[in-house]
């Protein structure tokens, strides 16, 4: 039956079958019968094939018979899969006012493996490696980017590291991972049928999955209300998590979490939301699309308690630098640690990563030169032995600076790194620590500024310092909200880094 649907369905889709059948070309778009891209070897080209109306209306519907989903004028929207797992997106005309738009996002058997991922330059082997050890350690991982950034693409690869032996549950809006482990659960959400009923979202989805002893829980993408329930799942206890959402930077990425999670139905104040993304989320890595078609993963950065505001924090730990443009176009640059340390380093050997220590993560012994951009939380991070004066708020020595002539590195973390109080390592995760000295405010500023007096700094340890576990509690929050100034006027404005202006994706979010 599927192999006669499949067959129609290619009759119907006639004018775009050399593209389906070309293993170059990842993406068809069809903006109406009269102008179809395609997207070969990451670049858009626009092609010479053409639909009738009738046509692609009828390739629309037939998708749509495939299915078994509405589209009508009443559900001009189509999100499905074709015979071959093809992702495709349909919306009808009028709604579409060049025609009936379509997309197809082709699947492809051979899944990329990390090692590809490597070798197309995407990440480099140390990055891989450690993201390895975070999976294996269970730490709660979002993957974010642009849209088409390959957020999917790279989950699939970190699910690969999940161990064989653990039970995994995958829940998805359109079926495209690809999961190798004997232990897989997944799942498909399902919209509502024409009469409105029988719907199943992610929510009701994720909450089967708790009830059914997952060992990780994979979201394909969050997108909406469930991911407060996702967020609840990692706090307690469904560690090594991992799911995608739309984000561009690390802290963007939380942002987005914390906005979704306020659209559910639950009414949290937004500090407790807040507290529970920052002590759920323990990694985030960031993908790209750049302007010449590549995709690279552009930041791993771990997720640090709230600073003493409610603001999150994020320490890159690698990052990658764009350098230049080669001639034929193509983006160079490197990925490298960025010579912060991962607050949960201790734990990496005991889970058989003692390769991964503090020489790990030192860019200098790479030969490659710290990068120049990149986030390093506001104060209490822990650096490589090379960086240690960066602990104590000192300016990188002239030497560093001119060890790498073509790729300056400035003199940012003068500033960046303030001096801890008492010089040391964060406490670990599962233990509440000491609360961080208050941020030094520049009043005078701050007043001339926002025109407002400059808010009290937060007393209590409730939101700095600690990590989850230890302050959960409602009435803990709620007592950090009454003293918290809400977002501060002269919150440091989160960098725009150089990847940033190099991406090709940027106006589509
Ligand atoms: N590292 C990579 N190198 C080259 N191509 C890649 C890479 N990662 C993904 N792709 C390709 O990019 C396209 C988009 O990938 P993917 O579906 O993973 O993106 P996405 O971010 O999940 O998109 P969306 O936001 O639409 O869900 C696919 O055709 C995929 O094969
Ligand atoms: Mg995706």
């Amino acid at each position: 039956m599927a192999d006669l649907f499949a067959e129609s369905l290619r009759s119907f889709l006639k004018p775009v079958i050399p593209f389906l059948d070309d293993p170059d070309v990842s993406e068809i778009m069809v903006n109406g019968p009269e102008d179809i891209w395609v997207e070969k070897k990451g670049k858009l080209i626009k092609t010479q094939a053409r639909f009738t109306v009738e046509g692609v209306n009828a390739a629309a519907r037939n998708m749509a018979q495939f299915v078994g989903r509405p589209l009508t004028d009443e559900r001009p929207r189509l999100d499905a899969r074709l015979p071959d797992g093809s992702r495709i997106h349909v919306v009808l005309a009028p709604i579409a006012r060049k025609g009936t738009t379509i997309s197809i996002r082709k699947f492809f058997k051979d899944k990329l493996t990390v090692e590809r991922l490597i070798e197309f330059g995407s990440m480099s082997p140390e990055m891989a490696h450690f993201i390895e050890a975070c999976v294996i350690l269970k730490e709660n991982i979002i993957v974010s980017g642009g849209t088409g950034s390959g957020k999917t693409t790279l989950l699939n690869v970190l699910a690969q590291f999940i161990p064989n032996d653990e039970r995994v549950l995958t829940i998805e809006d359109s079926a495209e991972l690809q999961l190798n482990q004997e232990h897989l659960v997944p799942f498909e959400s399902r919209p509502p049928d024409k009469l409105g009923k029988g719907g199943v979202d992610m929510g009701d989805l994720l909450h089967s999955a708790l009830r059914l002893r997952p060992d990780r829980i994979v979201v394909g993408e969050v997108r909406g209300g469930e991911c407060f329930h996702l967020l609840q799942a990692m706090n307690t206890g469904h560690g090594g998590s991992l799911a995608t959402t739309h984000a561009n930077t690390p802290v963007d990425t939380l942002r987005r979490l914390e906005s979704l999670a306020l659209m559910s139905a639950v009414d949290l104040p937004m500090i407790a939301v807040r507290a529970q993304v920052a002590s759920a989320i323990h990694l985030v890595v960031c993908c790209a699309r750049f302007m010449d078609g590549s995709r690279r993963t552009t930041h791993v950065s771990e997720v640090l308690p709230l600073d003493d505001r409610g603001e999150y924090r994020t320490q890159d730990i690698f990052v990658f630098t764009p350098t230049h443009k080669d001639e034929e176009g193509r983006i160079q640059g490197y990925h490298a640690p960025t010579g912060a340390l991962p607050s949960f380093l201790d734990r990496l050997a005991p889970y058989g990563f003692a390769d991964i220590d503090e020489a790990f993560f030192d860019p200098i012994a790479r030969g490659l030169p710290p990068p120049a951009i990149h986030s390093a939380g506001t104060f209490r991070v822990r650096w490589v032995p090379r960086f240690r004066h960066r602990e104590r708020g000192e300016p990188d020595s002239p030497e560093l600076i001119a060890s790498f002539p073509k790729i300056s590195t400035g003199n940012r973390h003068a500033n960046v790194s303030r001096p801890a109080a008492a010089p040391g390592r964060e406490a670990p995760r599962s233990a509440p620590a000491a609360a961080p000295p208050a941020r030094p405010r520049d009043a005078t500023s701050a007043d001339a500024r926002s025109g407002r007096p400059a808010p009290r700094p937060v007393q209590g340890p409730h939101v700095a310092g600690a990590r989850p576990e230890a302050r959960t509690a409602a009435a803990d929050l709620l007592e950090s909200l009454e003293q918290l100034p809400g977002p501060a006027e002269d919150a440091d404005p989160v960098e725009r880094t150089a990847v940033h202006d190099l991406r090709g994706d940027a106006a589509e979010d």
